[in-house]
């Protein structure tokens, strides 16, 4: 599995994405942008918010199992709720190891970016991905309470 940005010849193995993708809850693949008019724009506007966001696909072969987004800087928000990265995996490649590895390349990414330790959060109720977290290093700190009903978040640092 290699974890990397998008290129132009990746367009059918996106749109493949997109029709499997179920819209888990947890994960946000498109980044709020619902309306893909064209590949060759999404690609643009991917290279555009480079600076602060690398969305980062899981290939395998030519197919796309998932997809990091890895934030470079925390806000008040994300400093609770979001963390430097978050991560999904289409539904029927779960459970195979994809998601531990796409974390461990998203960690190597952000030590290429110059980050010394991130944040990675999650739903307590969230097993996959607590274990995720922690098989790649992470040290949980607290649990944060979002007070909307949600369920409490598990803050974790990795050190690079
Ligand atoms: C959470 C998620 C990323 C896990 O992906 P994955 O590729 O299945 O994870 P892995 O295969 O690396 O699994 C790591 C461990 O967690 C376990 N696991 C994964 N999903 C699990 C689940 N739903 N319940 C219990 N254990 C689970 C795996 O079995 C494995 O443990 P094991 O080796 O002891 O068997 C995936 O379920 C997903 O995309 N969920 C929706 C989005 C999301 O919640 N993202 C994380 C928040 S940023």
């Amino acid at each position: 599995m290699i974890l990397r940005h998008l290129k132009a010849t990746d367009r059918e193995a996106f749109e493949k994405l997109l029709d499997e993708w179920d819209d888990s809850p947890g994960f946000n693949m498109l980044y709020g942008l619902i309306e893909v008019v064209a590949f060759s724009s999404y690609l643009k506007v991917l290279e555009a918010m480079r600076d602060d966001l690398s969305c980062l696909y899981a290939f395998v072969g030519d197919e796309i199992v998932g997809k990091a987004n890895v934030r470079h800087h925390l806000n008040k928000h994300l400093e609770n709720l979001g963390g430097h990265i978050g991560y999904g995996v289409l539904n029927h490649q779960r459970k195979k190891g994809y998601a531990t590895e796409i974390l461990k390349q998203a960690l190597d990414y952000c030590r290429e970016l110059g980050l010394d330790r991130v944040l990675i959060t999650c739903d307590e109720n969230n097993i996959g991905s607590c274990k995720v977290i922690e098989r790649n290093g992470g040290v949980l700190e607290n649990l944060f309470d979002p007070k909307d009903g949600s369920s409490l978040k598990k803050r974790y640092w990795i050190n690079l």
